[in-house]
């Protein structure tokens, strides 16, 4: 099982705003920035990184272009809680907290900045608290407080769903997969033409090219492991 995901590496959120993203993530949340940079192999685009527990970031992305697309109520951004939005777009983030007192205490440190924030509302499994960050990003804090999965798999929603007790079966317990330490050939990228990147005009080209690269290819394009600001190392016997 050592192979599967455990935790969100970064979410990456677009932003025409990185210094007020920063300012509130880490002064009225209180997460710590790690990295701000050139995104590699992106003209002219920000990558800001803040931190929260030992492997989880959040990420921001700033090009200039972002200042020219407008947000769509409804369509990219929620604008409340439950409010809608475009299929495949982020509706609410939800942080991690460990504990109630934790949770007041995001509330306290919140409040205290001089946001509002709701809540804790309890789920029955989490309590949460809810408020909105900069930019329209509907924003949570959760806390677990127990969840038994036999109690909160809802057979009407199963139904409702179109799934089958057989597809929750299978849901519950997912097929596990040997690894192959990366033999296995990458597919044709037309053989499921209906999940395939979508570039815009001006990446077309260079897209189509993409798709064609090999593996070794496509890394050496996007690779650039040299920081902004080296440290300065000290000759050997110097
Ligand atoms: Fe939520």
């Amino acid at each position: 099982m050592g192979s599967l995901p455990n935790g969100v590496h970064h979410l990456a959120l677009a932003t025409r705003d990185v210094k007020a993203q920063l300012d509130f993530f880490t002064e009225v949340v209180g997460m710590e920035l790690v990295a701000l940079y050139w995104m590699h192999g992106v003209e002219n685009t920000v990558h800001a990184f803040v931190k929260m527990g030992e492997t989880t970031t959040i990420a921001f992305v700033q090009a200039p272009e972002m200042k020219d697309i407008e947000p769509h109520l409804g369509v990219s951004h929620a604008g409340f809680i439950a409010g809608n939005v475009a299929p495949g777009v982020m509706q609410h983030l939800a942080l991690n907290v460990d504990s109630e007192a934790d949770l007041m205490a995001m509330r306290d440190r919140i409040r205290a900045h001089g946001h509002w924030v709701m809540g804790p509302a309890d789920h029955g499994f989490c309590k949460s608290i809810y408020l909105a960050a900069p930019e329209g990003i509907m924003l949570e804090f959760s806390t677990w407080t127990g969840l038994d999965t036999d109690e909160w798999i809802d057979p009407e929603v199963v139904a409702h769903c179109g799934m089958t007790a057989a597809d929750i079966a299978r849901y519950r317990d997912p097929p596990g997969f040997a690894s192959k330490a990366g033999q296995v050939p990458q597919p044709d990228p037309r053989a499921r033409p209906n999940i395939e990147f979508v570039f815009p005009p001006e990446w077309r080209e260079r897209g189509e090219k993409l798709y064609r690269m090999s593996d070794e290819e496509l890394c050496a394009v996007f690779t650039n492991t040299t920081p902004p600001v080296p440290k300065r190392r000290k000759a050997v016997g110097g």
